[in-house]
């Protein structure tokens, strides 16, 4: 049997994990979440393909992408969480199962950030527990494959 591959997509200002305003997001770099997520997956028979883009239509040519080449879709889309409608359709369209995660608890924070377009699409919805998050996303997927 083909390995099941997971999607990991970051979006915008994400590359900069590590050292961007760390009291909110922590000190871990995107490259050690990636690892992470790459090696608790690997445990699971999981294979990832991991994205980061700062354009919206990248992560969108990235989601398409992931019809019939992955099993499911780990998604921190960033702000675009919060004003993507785009992102939103193109994860409804390729009919996999999305588990939406934030490091920051953004229902705790400003006002803007209390609405994800994305949520509603998603299967799970992982917010606030810093890069752990990531890891139970793997969970929930792994957990949906067996
Ligand atoms: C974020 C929360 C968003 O509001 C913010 O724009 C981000 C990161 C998080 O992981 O907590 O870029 O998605």
């Amino acid at each position: 049997m083909t390995e099941r591959v997971v999607l990991l997509v970051n979006g915008p200002n994400l590359n900069l994990l590590g050292t961007r305003q760390p009291e909110v997001y922590g000190a871990t770099t995107l490259a050690e979440i990636e690892a992470a997520v790459t090696a608790l997956a690997a445990e699971f028979g999981l294979a990832v393909r991991a994205v980061q883009s700062n354009h919206e239509g990248v992560l969108i040519d990235a989601i398409h992408a992931a019809r019939g080449e992955c099993a499911g879709i780990i998604i921190n889309p960033g702000a675009y969480s919060h004003t993507s409608i785009a992102i939103r359709d193109a994860l409804s369209s390729v009919d996999l199962p999305v588990v939406e995660v934030h490091l920051s608890n953004i229902h705790a924070r400003e006002e803007f950030r209390h609405h994800s377009f994305v949520s509603a699409v998603a299967d799970a919805v992982i917010a606030g527990a810093g890069p752990a998050g990531y890891e139970y996303a793997v969970r929930h997927l792994a957990a949906k494959f067996a």
